[in-house]
């Protein structure tokens, strides 16, 4: 009986030994020390024993006992210990490896030169208007003397969402809104914005594009003031060097109307000029319907194409790089702008 218990004794620890697994564990603990176990089922070998060898024998029993308890419980911690370093090996962090990158945002290139406006005509005096792209036919036609019949509104075929609402077709609706809103008072304001068309979106088309306008409602306000508003500007975009020309034109909310030209050197070194926006007086019809009495205030107006203005500065080839969202090509214009 002895001898059975030295062999358990050693067969356990032998077994308890080589578990691979907190199952192995397991099984090991069921098959030892549960109600039929190995262990319990020498217990019950005591009663054939003499009288007085039992309590030795118990007590052999119950030190096994505790050794396989003792055995068990070391080997599960010796297993667990190796799980949880196995573990932290796996997660640990290389703190040597680069950080996650932030890419650095810009501000979009025709934003540059709406910021480059506005900065030039706000140090000048002028207050920046908005109104919204979404307008109604009275402000975008009607008030800038465009009524229902007039031929100059096929220039502008554009997206009406129902009998009286559309998108603005130019920022020119800015100024009726803005005159309405001064009543009577003298203003000079500047109007960036969205604008839309109908048109088959191409190198030179885009059916949304972008707006300045430009208003200044004074007494003694004159063709000069217009000139020299307009030189300024062009002097600030392009270069000090530059000129400008003015050739008469037809707008039906100025009178007279001009289309503006910037000069340039060609390559074989003469001055070439390429046209950059639409100007002129406001018209008498414009100012009336705006609150104004065309005997004591008159005023001039503009507009310029913020495409366009980019494209020449930046000599882009095709206004539709503006909004296709090609990296490659706004990351060239990074570092510009005012913030
Ligand atoms: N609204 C014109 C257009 O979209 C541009 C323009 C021309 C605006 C002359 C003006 C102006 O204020 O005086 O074609």
């Amino acid at each position: 009986m002895k001898d059975a218990l030295k062999t358990l004794e050693k067969e356990s620890q032998a077994a308890i030994d080589q578990a691979k697994t907190l199952e192995d564990v397991e099984t090991l603990r069921l098959r030892y020390l549960s109600k039929k176990g190995q262990v319990s089922q020498l217990m019950t070998q005591l009663r054939d024993l003499p009288a007085e060898d039992r309590p030795a024998f118990g007590q052999a029993v119950n030190t096994l006992k505790m050794a396989i308890e003792k055995a068990l419980y070391d080997q599960k911690q010796a297993l667990e210990n190796e799980a949880l370093l196995a573990r932290l090996d796996q997660e640990k962090i290389d703190v040597t490896l680069p950080g996650y990158r932030f890419y650095q945002g810009a501000i979009h290139p025709l934003n540059q030169v709406i910021e480059d406006v506005e900065d030039l005509f706000v140090g000048l005096g002028y207050e920046v208007a908005e109104g919204p792209e979404l307008e109604n036919d009275h402000y975008n036609f009607e008030m800038m003397n465009l009524d229902k019949d007039h031929p100059a509104r096929a220039m502008q075929d554009t997206f009406y969402t129902d009998e009286t609402m559309l998108l603005r077709t130019h920022t020119s609706p800015v100024q009726a809104r803005a005159m309405l809103a001064k009543s009577g008072q003298p203003l000079k304001i500047i109007c960036p914005g969205k604008t839309y068309r109908r048109d088959d979106d191409d190198p030179t088309h885009s059916h949304q594009f972008m707006q300045i306008e430009g208003l200044v409602i004074d007494r003694h306000v004159t063709f000069g003031h217009l000139k020299d508003a307009l030189l300024t500007m062009a002097r600030h975009l392009f270069g000090p060097d530059r000129d400008i020309r003015l050739r008469p034109s037809y707008f039906p909310f100025t009178e007279p109307s001009v289309e503006v030209d910037v000069s340039y050197v060609k390559k074989d070194g003469s001055t070439g000029y390429i046209e950059i926006l639409g100007a002129g007086r406001v018209h008498p019809n414009v100012l009336r319907m705006g609150g104004y009495d065309p005997a004591t205030f008159q005023g001039f107006a503009f507009g310029v194409g913020v495409e366009r203005i980019a494209m020449l500065k930046y000599h882009i080839d095709d206004i539709r790089h503006f909004y296709t969202h090609d990296l490659r090509f706004l990351n060239q214009f990074k570092g510009g702008g005012q913030s």
